[in-house]
């Protein structure tokens, strides 16, 4: 059977209920998910939340809750966030779920029985908000520099995992391209950084807690229990299935689907996805992910914006201000994927009403009425019609498929407010209000061509903006599906509708409120 496309999110931790950081992460992976879709790919996107670890333990404390009992509640907050911002994820995966916690078990087992592991006295200084060891290296002014808190000093007995006897396998396969079983990190200067910090050598890691009882046990040691992060990268195979058939097996959907094609996640978590996870799996005999692709922070004033700084947007407080389909639009367009960038409501604002209120919007309100008042919304393919304007279009098509595969998410989106800037232009030079008093046969290939161009914004914006693009959709009373449209780009499509319709305002004007001296604050 075939093997589907796999990707995946983080996992969340559930010490807080999600913000658009976390958003941003989960829309960009339901916007691959959707495109797979759309061409007749099978997909399997898997998202969840991370529940274990002193972090979460200590969460609960602060809010007087069980620690289940709170997980259960920040984690319903996540799922609802999701549904909230139409996310169409195939699972929903909790650490605390006890399939996890066997498939969790399985792999330490391996490790163990392979000789990966071993018991050692370790000393070292841990974030708790981070959920690891820094060296001193990484602090400024004693604290994290993510979170800007002191950490801990550690001082126990633990189990270690064997990290560097991986290191120089790792390096192969992460460096030479042309290796079968090449491990691609992307942005490219992600990829360079892990290089460098591989090439300075590798430490095996501690992977296991003397004194934390909400996490998983070692299934040889029930004294220690499984350190937060080992326990939490196994999700992307125990929600396939790894050790979940009978007696322990793995399951045909984990040989079907192993291995990722896409860890989708920010640079933050980066070390553990491109070292620890890959040796992990290199330890268990398994095939490492295919792709790991690592996007920049959202900073409000140049800071990362986190739970523990406080400096949040949720993603309801955006749905409140631009709705669903806009918000999804504002998160990915808001600066190159990959890249960091500082975002802000007013700034999201004015790319609103750019793009969306006076570009597309504006193009697909215009277009329908005349369709609707020059022609009663029948507007048959003219008789002397060529597909000329498409000549044009093709290369915008084209930038929308090569930046899509290579996860340019940014520049997708890009060329299609670039389809519809050329529409605008084309129906403001050609006047068709002009045309209707001087030349009606030119008048009807003006619009025929303009509402072909609304037919493939809609088809383009569809994984972006799946309501919307359902919303435009039904106004041309196409008989052809969003899907059949997409995989025939860039090759030309009829219109085949005969009753177009005009729409709701799919995107009303933003007022953007001036300060006394009419700037915008
Ligand atoms: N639980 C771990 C992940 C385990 S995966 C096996 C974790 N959780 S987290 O709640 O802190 O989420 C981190 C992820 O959330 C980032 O990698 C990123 O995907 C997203 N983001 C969190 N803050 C963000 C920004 N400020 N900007 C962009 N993405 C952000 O780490």
């Amino acid at each position: 059977m075939k093997k589907p496309f796999y990707i995946t999110t983080p996992i969340y931790y559930v010490n807080d209920a999600p913000h658009i950081g976390h958003t941003y992460t989960t829309v960009a992976a339901d916007v691959l998910s959707r495109w797979a879709r759309l061409r007749s790919i099978e997909t399997f996107f898997l998202t969840g939340t991370d529940e274990h670890g002193g972090k979460i333990l200590e969460a609960a404390k602060e809010k007087h809750k069980e620690p289940k009992d709170y997980c259960d509640e920040i984690s319903g907050k996540y799922a609802q966030a999701w549904e909230q911002m139409d996310i169409s994820y195939d699972r929903f995966i909790r650490t605390t779920d006890p399939h996890h916690q066997l498939a969790v078990e399985k792999f330490i087992s391996n490790l163990h029985s392979n000789g990966d592991i071993y018991k050692s006295k370790y000393e070292g200084l841990y974030c708790l908000q981070c959920e690891k060891f820094l060296s001193p290296g990484d602090l400024q002014d004693n604290a994290c520099p993510d979170h800007k808190t002191a950490p801990e000093k550690h001082c126990e007995e633990n189990y270690f995992f064997k990290l560097s006897k991986y290191r120089e396998q790792l390096v192969e396969l992460i460096s030479n391209k042309n290796h079968p079983k090449h491990f691609e990190i992307l942005p490219e200067e992600r990829r360079n950084e892990i290089l460098g910090k591989l090439k300075l050598g590798l430490e095996d890691i501690s992977i296991s807690r003397e004194n934390l009882p909400w996490a998983i046990p070692m299934p040889f040691d029930r004294s220690q229990t499984i350190y937060v992060w080992i326990d939490a990268l196994i999700n992307y195979v125990s929600a396939i299935g790894y050790g979940n058939g009978p007696e322990n097996t793995d399951t045909e959907e984990f040989t079907r689907a192993w291995p990722v094609d896409i860890h989708l996640l920010a640079k933050d978590i980066l070390w553990f996805h491109c070292v620890i996870w890959p040796a992990m799996l290199l330890a268990n005999n398994l095939p490492l992910p295919k792709r790991v692709f690592a996007h920049g922070f959202f900073t409000i004033n140049g800071q990362k914006m986190s739970k523990t700084i406080g400096n949040i947007i949720k993603p309801a407080e955006l749905v409140e201000i631009f709705g669903v389909d806009a918000s999804r639009f504002l998160l990915l367009n808001a600066f190159p994927f990959g890249a960091d960038g500082d975002i802000s409501i007013a700034a999201f604002k004015e790319k609103y009403n750019a793009h969306l209120a006076n570009n597309i919007g504006n193009l697909v309100s215009r277009a329908t009425n005349m369709a609707t008042k020059y022609y009663n919304g029948t507007l048959a393919k003219p008789s002397c019609w060529e597909p000329s304007v498409f000549d044009e279009l093709k290369p915008m098509f084209l930038k929308y498929e090569n930046s899509m595969e290579n996860l340019k998410l940014n520049e997708v989106l890009d060329s299609v407010i670039a389809v519809s800037s050329f529409a605008n232009q084309y129906i403001d030079r050609q006047a068709p209000w002009n045309l209707a008093k001087t030349d009606t046969a030119k008048l009807q290939v003006v619009l025929y061509d303009s509402m072909m161009i609304v037919k493939y914004i809609a088809a383009l914006l569809s994984p972006f903006m799946p309501s919307a693009a359902e919303k435009i959709w039904k106004t041309l009373d196409e008989k052809d599906t969003i899907a059949s449209t997409i995989q025939k780009m860039p090759a030309f499509m009829p219109l085949t509708g005969s009753a177009i319709t005009k729409p709701e305002n799919l995107f009303p004007k933003m007022p953007i409120p001036t300060d006394e001296a009419g700037r915008h604050p």
